[in-house]
């Protein structure tokens, strides 16, 4: 039997939720974000750090948000003002919206170039280009402001219509087919990326930590990326918390969507270093480094023109179910604490949001700001503030009865506690200080 109120919808199943959660965490900031971020950290020593930070802040970080969410039976706000004694742990929320802002205007760049990339594949423009050739045309992307504004608009309203009509179970119906689809084209990307000559020089840079490449701004760069990846510190997995039934595992459900989310981050890095060696191309490009590797290797094998379509226009909607995630976030903000309808809340944020995702488009410091800001201060600073107050500010016997509401016994509760309560604060806020050079 559920416990949840009867009119909030819950996932029916197991897979429903997870996939849902996994659609929001998998998107551009798996194939896109995490290996340029890599590339740009040195490698090997960056992976490391980025998968102890996903198992020891991530993982924690998850399952206190479900908690909250499912306690609460509501979205991010309405759950602190129901079991905050203060209002000021509003604060959260707010945080999240402000973060949801800033991360939809550049995610939509992006998404934008990926829409391009589309474009190009299906009218085979990309085809028979030589390495050099495919970074002019990243920079010719990039270079022409006005039409990457266009699609990066194109992209935000698609968001927007699907919000606004409140279809999103509709689409994370069809991830369950399409997100495996990805996985699969990964792989055959993975193997033609090993197979061609020096491929292994990727791996090594990829699997071979050199610890004189972890400075204090490359352990806060791989704790942001944990954040940006899990879609965590903003209140987005609380929303998803909110729906999950009683009978259901939160350390399961966080178990699984943080792993596959970091399987689909490091497969994507087997992906594209190798290539990228291969090719004789920087592993340090920048944002561009997926736009101007993949296409190398759909260039050299067989049925690339198929591959290299199905590959953007997938990586597109993985993009969507997570910028969806986010403006849902904003949305739910405007709809219960101002009392907006809900397309009204929708397009309000939508031309906000669109503004400043057109000048992210025309400026990539303000595009870099955006980035940094939200991935590296705000998410852990929210991250920071949940484990808080569910270590500190619930008690210990309500967090656990709710993660033990699934009737079994949580074995792993007390080092999750302890983990909340000293582990996770203390890492988040060395890392952070450190990394801003504060301390
Ligand atoms: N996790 C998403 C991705 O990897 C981005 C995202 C961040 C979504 C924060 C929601 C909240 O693409």
């Amino acid at each position: 039997m559920s416990l949840n109120t009867p009119n909030r919808d819950s996932f029916t199943n197991k897979f429903g939720i997870i996939a849902a959660a996994a659609g929001s965490a998998i998107g551009l900031g798996n194939i896109w974000r995490f290996p340029y971020v890599l590339g740009e950290s040195g490698g090997g020593a960056f992976l490391l750090i980025y998968i102890l930070f996903v198992i020891i802040i991530g993982v924690p970080v998850m399952i206190s948000e479900l908690l909250i969410g499912r306690k609460a039976q509501l979205s991010v706000f309405g759950a602190f003002r129901k079991l905050a004694p203060s209002q000021h742990w509003n604060l959260v929320g707010v945080m999240g919206v402000g973060a949801a802002f800033l991360i939809l205007a550049f995610y939509s760049v992006v998404a934008g170039w990926t829409l391009q990339y589309v474009y190009l594949s299906l009218t085979n423009s990309l085809a028979g280009s030589t390495p050099n050739e495919l970074i002019a045309v990243f920079e010719r992307v990039q270079a022409n402001k006005g039409l990457s504004a266009f699609w990066t608009i194109l992209f935000l309203g698609g968001t927007a219509f699907i919000v606004r009509a409140g279809i999103e179970k509709g689409i994370e119906k069809y991830t369950k087919i399409l997100m495996p689809l990805l996985f699969l084209i990964i792989l055959v990307l993975i193997i033609r990326s090993l197979t061609l000559d020096g491929a292994s020089a990727g791996l090594k840079f990829l699997f071979n930590p050199d610890f004189s490449k972890l400075t204090s701004d490359v352990i806060l760069e791989a704790l942001g990326q944990a954040f940006f990846s899990l879609s965590i510190g903003m209140g987005v997995i609380v929303t998803y918390g909110s729906y999950i039934k009683k009978s259901e595992s939160l350390g399961g459900t966080a178990l699984s969507v943080s792993l596959a989310d970091t399987i689909i981050a490091v497969l994507a890095g087997i992906a594209i270093f190798p290539a990228a060696f291969a090719f004789g191309m920087a592993p340090d490009q920048g944002p561009g480094l997926v736009f101007i590797t993949l296409p190398n290797i759909f260039n050299k094998m067989v049925g690339g023109y198929v591959f290299g379509l199905l590959f953007f226009i997938l990586l597109t909607i993985a993009a969507l179910t997570s910028s969806i995630s986010l403006l849902e976030v904003v949305v739910a903000y405007f709809t219960e604490e101002l009392n907006l309808l809900r397309s009204r809340a929708t397009w309000i944020a939508t031309a906000v949001i669109g503004i400043l995702a057109i000048i992210c488009a025309f400026s990539s410091n303000v595009f870099n700001i955006f980035d940094k800001v939200s991935s590296n201060i705000l998410l852990p600073l929210g991250g920071l503030l949940i484990v808080i107050f569910v270590g500190w500010v619930m008690g210990s016997k309500k967090p656990r009865e709710e993660i033990e509401a699934d009737g079994r016994k949580a074995h792993y509760y007390n080092g999750f506690l302890f983990i909340i309560k000293f582990v996770a604060p203390i890492a988040i806020t060395l890392v952070f200080l450190k990394g801003l050079g504060w301390i």
